[in-house]
């Protein structure tokens, strides 16, 4: 019997142990091997059920995602008919789930009679995170487990739930005492049902999936949730899924189900999401820093500075359990800090995400001080205090002082030179950005800036504390704004350019929210202030503004005080939450347009798309080149968690290949002779597309 198996006879029950480490994950070999070891059971006498079970506990985080869009996905056996053969068996089969059940292996857990969870396991249909929909059975056996509605926002959340509620639901039949009795108690289990002859597997609890919701419950369901799934197709394919769950029988139910994924499993979409997948797991790999590179110890953070980011990032820690000591300059301050941290966490309690018990926990680990001497045995210090570098310099030189050998000292500067801060200390080593994006507490994407002195282990380090607390950890290198912010340059100047040519702010943002980013680039900048971005582009003015029309118009709406939605007015007009265009910025834009000899036309959506992509594609793939960021995957995650870049499409340079880099090239040389002056500086293709183009490359990375 294969090594991925461990099967043991004990007293007429056959023990499945699944063995294929780290998850479990069902590839072609370890589902052959689950087939070979259910049908020795089938066919032994003395065997009379059958326990499947994580041979080192964990039971299964489902299909092996490498799998996908390839043979190997459907290579025999595959998981659909497998299952399907499962339940055919005349022998109960119980599943005994430890830690996971996810995707594939909870539809394993589906094909057994019976469940038993240990009380920390989790379950979940994960696929639609993968833009894909559970394809062996989940979509069928599921609603007729737990009925059509809650299977339903099951499989649509994605989301993993926890034993309890997998009980509640009737994913479970029992919770086992403890991890180390889940074993034991599926064993009593199994003889329990041998004693009262137990069918195979019982009726099933929803026969009628539908039963109890009216007629056109998913007509309604997909009217309330349409908006929300954008262009995704997945949720769509799951829908139909469920639609054949509650209107034919079983077998015709999967046949369906099986159609409906190979199309998710071949869209683009799927395609992009799984090329995430594997993104962010490349993105926790250091080159040229060996995995088990000995870390240092952090069990202490200091944060300075208790402002807007500041309180967040504090909070990140507290969550986590790690105390922090937060110092400001005044009480008045630091109080003020303390205070926003606390009706952070009420809101939470008020929402029911968190105790308030909880709430107490949190604020313990918070420990508010004025005196530098409190930082002296931090691991870690991550500076947030204003973005001024003379301040922050003052603020490294102070740590120096206080810091005790080896702590980590990190600055959350957005727009300032990192080496420069880390040459005002002793130990330049030591000193590394962590760039977090707002709201801090919320936000998952971490830009972690690795200076040119950063020691290896402080980099190392720095990446695993931030998995601690729940971030998307992505190395940049040192440069005016790191990846995110670099990038965002020259698409907020393409969006002025094109009003300066006669878009209106809303069409611009139209296009780009119809491609499904989260939000267009005027309603962006409203959000984040106009005066934000307007100060950073000051201060970086002597790199950047070669031409007069450069954002005229926002620098205009500056000064006259209107930053955007905190002053109610911006590049639109904001009654409450609700936004309105402003005739008067199209006169300020016609002005500037005649002003600075812009000739003004229609524009068309698809150039206004293009324009804003191809000048952000084309300063990621500079990025890349110049080595600020280590791969293109890299540059995606930063724009799908930083930008609202729909994760369907798979960030930007993702996008560019779907497009063609030829493609993408030709569009560049295009706009590059079509707008003239402005053309000729702004829309230079970056040698490395070039150079990816002439080898015929398909990929965007480094040659
Ligand atoms: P903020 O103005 O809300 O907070 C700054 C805090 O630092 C204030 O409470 C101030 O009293 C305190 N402070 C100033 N000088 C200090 C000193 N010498 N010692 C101790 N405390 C001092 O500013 P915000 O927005 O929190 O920004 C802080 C840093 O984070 C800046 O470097 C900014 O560029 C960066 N950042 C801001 C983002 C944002 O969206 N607001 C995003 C990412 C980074």
């Amino acid at each position: 019997m294969s090594d991925l198996i461990h099967y043991r006879l004990e007293d007429g029950l056959a023990l499945i142990g699944l063995a294929r480490p780290p998850v479990n994950a069902l590839s072609q070999p370890l589902r052959a091997a689950i087939i070979d070891a259910c049908e020795r059971a089938a066919a032994d006498t003395r065997v009379q059920a059958i326990i499947l079970h994580g041979e080192h506990g964990l039971f299964s985080a489902g299909a092996d995602i490498s799998e996908f869009g390839s043979d190997a996905s459907f290579a025999e056996p595959d998981l659909p008919s497998m299952l399907v053969r499962l339940t055919e068996i005349h022998k109960p089969l119980v599943a005994a789930i430890g830690k996971l059940a996810l995707g594939g292996g909870l539809e394993l857990a589906l094909a057994c009679g019976y469940r038993v969870g240990e009380p920390s396991a989790r379950v979940g249909l994960s696929e639609i995170n993968l833009g894909l929909l559970p394809g062996a059975g989940g979509t069928q056996r599921l609603p007729r487990l737990i009925g059509a509605e809650s299977a339903l926002n099951l499989i649509l959340s994605g989301a993993q739930i926890n034993a309890e509620r997998a009980r509640m639901l009737g994913i479970l039949d029992r919770i086992a005492t403890s991890a180390d009795q889940l074993l034991d108690e599926a064993r009593a289990y199994a003889y329990e049902l041998i004693s009262c002859s137990a069918p195979a597997r019982p009726a099933e609890a929803w026969p009628e999936p539908a039963e109890g919701l009216p007629d056109d419950f998913l007509t309604r369901y997909r009217a309330e949730h349409e908006p929300r799934w954008k262009s995704r197709l997945a949720p769509r394919l799951v829908l139909s899924a469920l639609e054949a769950a509650c209107l034919l029988p079983l077998e015709e139910g999967l046949a369906r189900e099986l159609a409906l994924f190979k199309q998710a499993e071949a869209s683009r979409q799927s395609k992009a999401l799984r090329h995430v997948f594997f993104a962010e797991r490349e993105a926790a790999r250091i080159p040229g820093i060996e995995a088990d590179i000995p870390l240092r110890k952090v069990d202490k953070v200091a944060v300075i500075g208790a402002g807007t980011m500041g309180g967040g990032i504090a909070m990140n820690f507290a969550n986590a359990g790690i105390p922090v000591a937060l110092l400001e300059l005044k009480g008045e301050a630091l109080d003020r800090g303390l205070m926003q941290i606390r009706k952070h966490y009420e809101i939470s309690v008020k929402r029911g995400k968190m105790t308030t018990e909880q709430l107490e926990q949190r604020m313990d680990l918070l420990f508010g001080t004025l005196d530098y001497a409190d930082l002296s045995d931090a691991d870690l210090v991550i500076e947030a205090v204003f973005e001024k570098l003379e301040i922050k310099q003052q603020v490294f030189r102070t740590l120096d002082e206080v810091c005790k050998p080896g702590a980590i000292l990190a600055t959350n500067t957005s727009s300032l030179d990192v080496d420069v801060i880390a040459a005002t200390v002793s130990r330049p080593q030591d000193v590394i950005g962590l760039h977090f994006f707002s709201p801090a507490n919320v936000m998952r994407l971490l830009e972690v800036v690795r200076g040119k002195a950063t020691a290896p282990d402080v980099l190392a380090t720095t990446m695993k504390i931030a998995k601690r607390i729940g971030k998307l950890p992505v190395i940049s290198g040192v440069c005016f704004g790191f990846i995110g912010n670099r990038m965002l340059e020259p698409y907020v100047r393409e969006a002025h350019r094109l009003v300066l040519e006669g878009a209106a702010p809303a069409q611009v943002d139209g296009v780009l929210t119809d491609l499904d980013l989260n939000m267009g680039v005027f309603s962006m900048l409203d959000l984040a202030g106009i005066d934000v971005n307007f100060l950073i582009r000051d201060a970086n003015r002597a790199t950047t503004a070669h031409d007069e029309s450069y954002c005229r118009l926002g620098e205009e709406l500056y000064a006259m005080g209107r930053y955007g939605q905190k002053t109610g007015r911006g590049f639109y007009l904001y009654e409450g939450r609700n936004r309105k265009d402003d005739h008067e910025v199209v006169a300020m834009a016609e002005r500037l347009s005649v002003e600075l000899q812009v000739p003004r036309r229609p524009m068309d959506d698809q150039e206004i798309l293009d324009r804003c992509l191809f000048v952000l594609i084309n300063e990621g793939i500079q990025l890349l080149d110049e080595g600020i960021a280590l791969r293109a995957g890299d540059i995606d995650l930063v724009w799908i968690n930083g930008y609202g870049f729909p994760a369907h499409l798979g960030g930007p340079m993702h996008y560019a290949e779907q497009l063609g880099l030829d493609k993408v090239l030709a569009g560049i040389q295009r706009y590059r002779h079509a707008l003239g002056e402005y053309g000729e500086m702004w829309f230079q293709p970056t040698p490395l597309l070039e150079r990816l183009v002439a080898a015929g490359r398909t990929r965007i990375e480094r040659i």
